[in-house]
């Protein structure tokens, strides 16, 4: 198959993928390596590191498919400093990135749209993960639809959990304090929440162990 049938498209990364890289300018570090966890097409990827080239990107998704998504979005940049995507599963107990040389280390890790699209042992292991492999201060930066205080904070998005609880019963938009506890338990302290477009939220932890 050409690289060119691979690419997948998500229509969502095209509205949202402004608004996140005006936080993430805000709220990476200046250096470093970032590793995004469920990269899905690779779009956002191709979109962050063309706007912010002093970084490197290390994408990762555990489907297969999604990686070779990532690897055709790339054959048509050819950036140098986005690296080949890595299977990542976060339930995993050690991820690849763990055992590879890299140009420079992980200093943030981005995660968007995940969280509420994979079973809750996702986000624990996303946790545990972000716990082993940032650094001091290291960034963990989470995007996506949240409810707070078991409340939904939109018509829209309690419509949205209903059809994805209705696709599988594990999924589901998750309560905001529930993973700044469970983050909180893996040495992640909250920095701040910034309301974004169409009821999602930027939740940035920084690491302080
Ligand atoms: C809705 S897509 C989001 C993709 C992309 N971040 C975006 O916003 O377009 C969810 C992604 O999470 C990935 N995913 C699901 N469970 C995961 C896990 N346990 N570890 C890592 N990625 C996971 C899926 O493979 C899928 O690509």
């Amino acid at each position: 198959m050409n690289m060119i049938a691979q690419k997948k498209h998500a229509p969502a990364t095209d509205r949202n993928r402004e608004p996140i890289l005006t936080v993430l300018r805000d709220c990476l570090p200046d250096y470093g390596t970032i590793l995004e966890i469920a990269s899905g097409s690779g779009q956002h990827a191709i979109y962050f590191v063309t706007h912010m080239p002093g970084h490197y990107w290390l994408p990762s998704d555990p489907d297969k498919k999604s990686r070779d998504s990532i690897s055709a979005w790339w054959w048509e940049v050819q950036l140098n400093n986005i690296l080949p995507p890595l299977n990542i599963n976060t339930r995993d107990d050690v991820w690849p990135v763990e055992n590879i040389e890299i140009p420079q280390p992980v200093s943030a890790m981005v995660c968007i749209n995940m969280i509420h699209i994979s079973p809750w042992e996702s986000t624990i292991g996303l946790m545990k993960g972000a716990a082993r492999i940032l650094p001091k201060g290291g960034i963990l930066y989470l995007y996506g639809p949240y409810k707070t205080d078991s409340m939904h904070t939109a018509p829209s998005n309690e419509l949205f959990d209903i059809s994805l609880r209705s696709k599988n019963p594990q999924w589901g938009l998750r309560n905001l304090e529930d993973v700044i506890k469970l983050a909180g338990e893996h040495g992640l302290s909250l920095v701040k929440t910034v309301h974004m477009p169409a009821n999602n939220l930027s939740v940035i932890f920084k690491s302080s162990t």
